[in-house]
C-alpha cells in the first residue's frame, strides 16, 4: 500500500551512490544505514581530515559491534566497511544519486553546505535535509534547483528507530519526493509525509515533554526528581538520558526554533543552557556504588 502522499513509486529514480555531508554522529550512523541497507557506496565529507577518519571509524566499530553480536556476517561486516569511504572534497559526490546533509543545525550553514553540493553534483541528484527543526523551504529557496531538495529527517539512534519523517516543500518535484519514499523503504523505515513547519511533528511532541521537565527545574524542582517523575510512565528513556543520546546543544537548538515559532508552548531552558555552556553532556552518571546519580559537574551547575 502506497504511503499517504507518496507519489507513484514507477517516478523513483535510482539510487546507486550515496553522500552524506558530515562526518558526526548522526552522519556516520546514516552511512552505515545507507551502506548496510542500499549496499551502494556511501561517502561522507567534512571539514578536516581528522573529522573525516573519525566519521568513517565510528561506522567500521558499529559494523564490528553488528559482528560480535552475530547479527551480520563476517562477508557482509567486510563488505559494508568498503562501501563507506570519507573525504574533505564534495567533489567525491559527482556520481552521487542522493545526498543528504547531516551538518551543524544553523540555516545558513545547512543552506552554504547544499549550495556547495549543488555546485559538484549531476542534473538528476537528490539533495536531503535531516533537520530537526528548520525550514526545508528556505533551505532550498537560494538554490538553482529548488525541486531537488527533500527534507528526510531521522531519530536516534538511527539503527533502531523505526520512522522518518519526509518533508516535501513546496516546490520539491514529484520524482524526488518518490525516491525519498522507495529509499524509506529500502531502509525498513516507515516514513510520514509531513508539513514544513518547525520540528515537524515528532519533535514538537518531544520537546513539550523536555520543556516541561526543563520548565520543573528552572522553577526549583531537583533535576533528578522532575527527569525521574516521568519513568514510571512507560517511557523507553527519560527525557534527560534521551536529551544526553541526542546532544544537549542539538535539544536546546530545537527547543530555541520552536520558541521562536510558538512562542510560551516551548520552554528555553536557562538551567539547559549553563549545562551546555559548562560543557556538561547530561545529567546522569554513574555513582561509586555503581548506582545512577546526578554527575557532580551537573550538580556544580544546578545547584
Ligand atoms: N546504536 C545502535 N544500536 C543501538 C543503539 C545505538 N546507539 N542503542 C541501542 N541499540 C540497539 C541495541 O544494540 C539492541 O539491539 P539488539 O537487540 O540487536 O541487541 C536494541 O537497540 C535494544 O537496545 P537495548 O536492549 O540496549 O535497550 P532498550 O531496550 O532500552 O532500547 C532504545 C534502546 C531503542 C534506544 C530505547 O531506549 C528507545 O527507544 N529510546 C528512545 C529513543 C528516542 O525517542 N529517540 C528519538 C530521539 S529524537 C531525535 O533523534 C530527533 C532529532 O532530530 C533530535
Amino acid at each position: 500500500k502506497r504511503p499517504a502522499g507518496a507519489p507513484n513509486a514507477k517516478l523513483a529514480r535510482e539510487v546507486t551512490k550515496v553522500g552524506v555531508v558530515g562526518a558526526g554522529l548522526m552522519a556516520s550512523q546514516l552511512a552505515l544505514l545507507f551502506a548496510r541497507q542500499l549496499k551502494v557506496p556511501v561517502v561522507m565529507t567534512d571539514v578536516d581530515q581528522a573529522r573525516v577518519d573519525k566519521g568513517v571509524g565510528h561506522v567500521h566499530a558499529e559494523v564490528d559491534k553488528l559482528l560480535d553480536k552475530g547479527r551480520i556476517s563476517r562477508d557482509a561486516a567486510n563488505r559494508t566497511k568498503a562501501l563507506v569511504s570519507g573525504s574533505v572534497s564534495k567533489a567525491e559526490f559527482a556520481d552521487a544519486d542522493f545526498v543528504i546533509e547531516a551538518v551543524f543545525e544553523e540555516l545558513s550553514v545547512k543552506k552554504q553546505v547544499l549550495a556547495e553540493v549543488e555546485a559538484v553534483v549531476k542534473p538528476e541528484c537528490i539533495l536531503a535535509t535531516n533537520t530537526s527543526s528548520l525550514s526545508v523551504t528556505a533551505m532550498a529557496e537560494d538554490l538553482a534547483h529548488p525541486e531537488r531538495v527533500v527534507g528526510f529527517h531521522f531519530f536516534n539512534p538511527v539503527a533502531v528507530m523505526p520512522l522518518i519523517e519526509i518533508v516535501r516543500a513546496p516546490a520539491t518535484d514529484d520524482a524526488v519526493l518518490a525516491t525519498a519514499f522507495v529509499l524509506a523503504k529500502a531502509l525498513k523505515k516507515t516514513a510520514v509525509l509531513v508539513k514544513d513547519a518547525a520540528a515537524f511533528v515528532v519533535n514538537r511532541v518531544l520537546l513539550r515533554l523536555m520543556g516541561e521537565v526543563t520548565a520543573a527545574f528552572d522553577e526549583g524542582t531537583p533535576a533528578e526528581v522532575a527527569d525521574n517523575a516521568l519513568a514510571p510512565m512507560g517511557l523507553p528513556m527519560t527525557p534527560f538520558v534521551l536529551a544526553e543520546m541526542v546532544g544537549l546543544p542539538v535539544a536546546q537548538h530545537v527547543a530555541e526554533s520552536l520558541h521562536a515559532a510558538f512562542g510560551d508552548r516551548f520552554h528555553v531552558s536557562a538551567n539547559q543552557q549553563a549545562l551546555i555552556d559548562a560543557g556538561v553532556k547530561g545529567l546522569w552518571g554513574t555513582g561509586p556504588d555503581g548506582r545512577r546519580e546526578i554527575r557532580p559537574e551537573a550538580l556544580a551547575v544546578l545547584s
